[in-house]
Parts: structure tokens; sequence; C-alpha cells
């Protein structure tokens, strides 16, 4: 497995590999890896020749300075998983590498930044709007993978790729989880233990909502209904909770059944942001 800091490194080896019409899988990620990001390695390994994870935590989409200088960094550890993994090439430049200037550009992604993360995290998609653009532009991947756990994510970078033509597919691999539920996340590492035991009535809630929708509750009936459930676990402090569609992840007022829906939460536990969704 190469490790490689430094674009012009990358690119050149990617233009071997091309020559040989290798198909490119591509892996982006802010490292502190864990099965979660290793089920999208395998996913990548299984459909292409050579398989590229990026590891840099991007400064431009965390909205809250305090949540940057707190993100693990674990980069030696991270080399292991993915070498354990049979991953070819790991990218990890620098934040002087990746942006020799901040970028004057900005993006705006229209309706998907009015709702949810868009609404809550001000100019975060901006920031991963613009990082995986110039990540798309550096390793022109055949194939690129990204969890649903952040659909949201997965909602704007479907709109970039469309939007600006980027030649490749975009793949969306569903969200790997503990046993007791909790969707793997880089940030539950942070959680105490007494946190990291109540932290799976998340995924409860989304499944009580579901249940609840399709037994034939209202929309704002199953929203009460999941206020007052987190009323009950002051540990718990909810930011959001959503039912939307799954294809433009607006509002859905008047649920009915049949059409594909996701449930999206965010909640804090332990000051640490958790989030988490159910499309079905
Ligand atoms: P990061 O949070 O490191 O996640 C990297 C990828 O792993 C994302 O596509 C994310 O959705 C996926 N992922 C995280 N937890 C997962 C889980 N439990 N199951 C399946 N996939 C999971 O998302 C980012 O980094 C950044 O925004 C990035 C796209 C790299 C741009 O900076």
């Amino acid at each position: 497995m190469k490790i490689l800091h430094f674009k012009s490194e990358l690119r050149f080896l990617l233009k071997e590999a091309r020559i040989k019409r290798n198909k490119i899988g591509f892996v982006p990620t802010m490292g502190a890896l864990h099965p979660g990001h290793i089920s999208l390695i395998e996913r990548a390994k299984s459909e292409n020749d050579l398989v590229v994870c990026s590891i840099f935590v991007n400064p431009t989409q965390f909205d809250n300075p305090e949540d940057l200088k707190k993100y693990p960094r674990t980069l030696e550890q991270d080399c292991f998983l993915l070498q354990e993994a049979a991953c070819d090439v790991v990218f990890a430049p620098s934040a002087q590498e990746m942006y020799p200037q901040l970028p004057e550009l900005s993006i705006n992604f229209g309706n998907l930044e009015t709702v949810m993360e868009g609404a809550f995290r001000k100019g975060h998609f901006n920031g991963v709007g613009i990082v995986v653009a110039k990540l798309f532009h550096i390793v022109q991947p055949d194939n690129a993978y990204f969890g649903l756990k952040d659909l949201q994510q997965v909602a704007v970078l479907n709109r970039l790729v469309r939007d600006l033509d980027f030649d490749l597919n975009l793949i969306a691999c569903p969200t790997k989880r503990e046993i007791d539920g909790l969707a793997m996340s880089s940030r539950n590492v942070r959680l105490s233990k007494e946190a990291r035991m109540i932290a799976p009535n998340i995924y409860k809630s989304l499944n009580m909502a579901k249940n609840a929708l399709l037994a034939g509750k209202s929309s704002s009936e199953v929203k009460d209904d999941i206020l007052l459930f987190y009323e009950d676990l002051p540990e718990f402090k909810l930011e959001y909770f959503e039912i939307t569609d799954f294809e433009n992840l607006q509002n859905i007022v008047d649920f009915r059944p049949g059409k594909k829906t996701a449930l999206c939460v965010v909640a804090y536990l332990d000051g640490v942001r958790l989030i988490d969704n159910l499309v079905f």
C-alpha cells in the first residue's frame, strides 16, 4: 500500500494506472477509521482494480472550531486498517497541500441548503462540495463511494456530480451499525461509558417513528411522539427529527406509504453531535 502526501505524486501514479486501463475506486474520508469506513473500502475493492482512500480533516466544512480541534487524528492506526483491507493507495495531504490558498468560490446546493444539516451547519456543504470536487479532479475515479449514514451529503454530492458533469459513478453504501444499533461514527469514541450505553436510543427512536407511520399515524403525531421520547431522556438534546422525501430531503407533511421516505435525526449526547437516519 502506498501512502502519498502530495497531489503531484498521486496524479503521476494514477496516470500510469489509467494507461493500464485500471478501474479506479475512490473512498474520501476524514480518517479515524472504523468498520463503517472499511465497508466502503471493501465494496470499492470488489468493484475496481485500484482503490484510493483519502484522509483529510477538511477545515472548511467545520462550522464549529472546537469540533475541528477535537476531531480525532489517527493516521498510523488508519493506515494499519487500510492495509488490512487491501487498500492500494492512501492520500493524506496537509491543509497547505489541499488549500495553498483558501477557495473564493462557493457552491449553493439550492433547497438542500435550507433543511437539516444545511440549515443547522451554515457553510458545511459548501466546504464538503469544494473539497470533494477538488478530490474528484485529483483522483478522477471511475467509482466514488459514500455512506448513506450521511444521507444529505449523498444528496448534495449527487447534485454536484450531475450539475458539474463529473464523469464518475457515485455509489451510496448502507450504514454500518454496532450490534446494539448505534451507527458507527468517528465521534462515538468521545462518548462516556454511560452515554455510550444509552446512545442506541437514537436508532430506537427512528424505528419507533417508522413503525408508527406504517401503522397509520400522521407525520405530526409521530413528530410529537419523538419529541416526548427525547423529553423522557434528558441526557439527549434533540437538534432535529424530520420525516422527509428520500430524493430531495424536503419535509413530508402528509405521509403516504409506498413513497421512499427518510427519517433523519440529530441529537447531542455528552456534547457529541450524533447523526442517523432510516430509509424505508
Ligand atoms: P467521514 O465522516 O470520515 O466519512 C467518510 C465516509 O464514510 C462518508 O461517505 C460517510 O458517510 C461514511 N461513513 C461514516 N460512517 C459510516 C457508517 N457507519 N457506515 C457506512 N458508511 C459510513 O463524510 C466525510 O468524512 C467528509 O464529509 C468527506 C466526504 C470525506 C469530505 O471531507
